[in-house]
């Protein structure tokens, strides 16, 4: 099993050597190579996503991502900012089923912003599309001003479509992973406003047919992030579009107060993924040791149990993320009175000696 590991920039190379260690103690044979990709590959290669990293990452199992970003690349033009490596790799690997779980960690119920009753024991799954919608859809771009000038053009344009295929596909994986736990679904659309998202509920109705055990409701976006901060228990899983799915899993993962603590993991039909925290690359802490490895560490858990075939590996270092949170070991994102504060690298030490004690 090979896993491409690409950092990134800020503290996604802190971060994810914190998960490298802890897939090496766990001593499973991997074969684990790096490289550069976002603003650290445009420096060092010219482009955010160098044909060889995009190379490794095809012929890899899983990919084992940091984040990208810095503000210092705000002014290049679109194709060389480092978000193009993220969405570059979506698309040539057709990750198109992203999981982003929002579970609220019993130990800190209190860092949430909402009520503690409101989200204490909080576990919804949101599934994103994530090759589709507003973000890929042609044609795009900015109509040139008469004198063919780009900067005083007078319109711009992208475009919000959707295959029959592709809400298929999504809706199927949503079903499946809903069977697996609350066995409810609700797909989240703008259908009494937008074609698209009349087609998506459609669609998704049609799929629901196959899964007869498993209960649907459709809800407007504008509700959907209502009711995530009314009431997010009442969710199980969300399925919903590439945009409003980027939008409502900001807005779910806050809820957790912990962003730092969420993974994800974006799939393709051959069960090869790419994992990645739900946070970025957080330039103001990064270079400095105190950022927080678990979400990455989480993620690195998620690609064992959907990419590498290790269920039994994965829940281990979920144990072991659950047992130092019982230690009271706490990163500064989490920090608070009566727990022990550490930086990146003596928390991936110490899920690290919770494996080994597991035994
Ligand atoms: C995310 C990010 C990306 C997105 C950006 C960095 C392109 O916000 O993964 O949610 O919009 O999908
Ligand atoms: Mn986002």
């Amino acid at each position: 099993m090979k896993i491409a590991v690409l950092p990134g920039d800020g503290i996604g190379t802190e971060i994810v050597a914190e998960a490298v260690k802890v897939l090496r103690a766990l001593d499973l044979g991997f074969e684990m190579e790096e490289a550069l990709v976002g603003g650290a590959a445009y420096e060092a290669q010219g482009h955010p996503l160098p044909e060889s990293t995009l190379k490794l990452a095809q012929q890899a199992d899983a990919v084992l991502f940091g984040a990208v970003g810095d503000w210092k690349y705000d002014k290049l033009e679109r194709a060389l900012r480092p978000e193009q490596a993220i969405l570059g790799l979506r698309k040539h690997l057709q990750l198109f089923a992203n999981f982003r779980p929002a579970i609220c960690y019993e130990q800190l119920t209190h860092a949430s912003s909402l009520k503690p009753e409101l989200v204490a024991g909080l576990d919804i799954l949101i599934i994103r599309e994530l090759t589709g919608d507003i973000y890929f859809g042609q044609p795009r771009g900015r109509r040139a001003s008469p004198d063919g000038a780009f900067q005083g053009a007078p319109e711009a344009f992208d475009t919000m479509r959707y295959s029959r295929p592709e809400i298929e596909r999504i809706a199927h994986v949503a079903f499946q992973a809903a069977r697996k736990r609350g066995k409810k679904v609700t797909s989240v659309d703008k259908a009494n406003v937008l074609e698209t998202f009349q087609f998506w509920k459609d669609v998704v109705t049609e799929v629901h047919a196959q899964y007869p055990d498993v209960e649907l409701d459709h809800m407007y976006v504008d509700n959907a992030a209502m009711q995530l901060v009314k009431a997010p228990k009442n969710f199980d899983v969300i399925v919903t579009g590439n945009m409003f799915g980027d939008i409502l899993s900001d807005e779910a993962a806050m809820l957790t107060g912990s962003i730092g603590m969420l993974p994800s993991a974006s799939l393709n039909d051959r069960k090869q993924g790419l994992y990645e925290p739900s946070h970025g690359s957080a330039p103001d802490i990064a270079g400095q040791g105190v950022a927080n490895p678990l979400a990455t560490i989480l993620s690195a858990a998620m690609m064992l149990r959907f990419s590498l075939d290790q269920a039994e590996a994965a829940d281990r270092i979920e144990r072991a993320v659950k047992d130092v949170l019982a230690q009271g070991l706490r990163t500064a994102d989490i920090h608070s009175e009566g727990t022990t504060r550490v930086g990146t690298k003596e928390m991936g030490d110490a899920v690290v000696a919770r494996l080994k004690a597991q035994g």
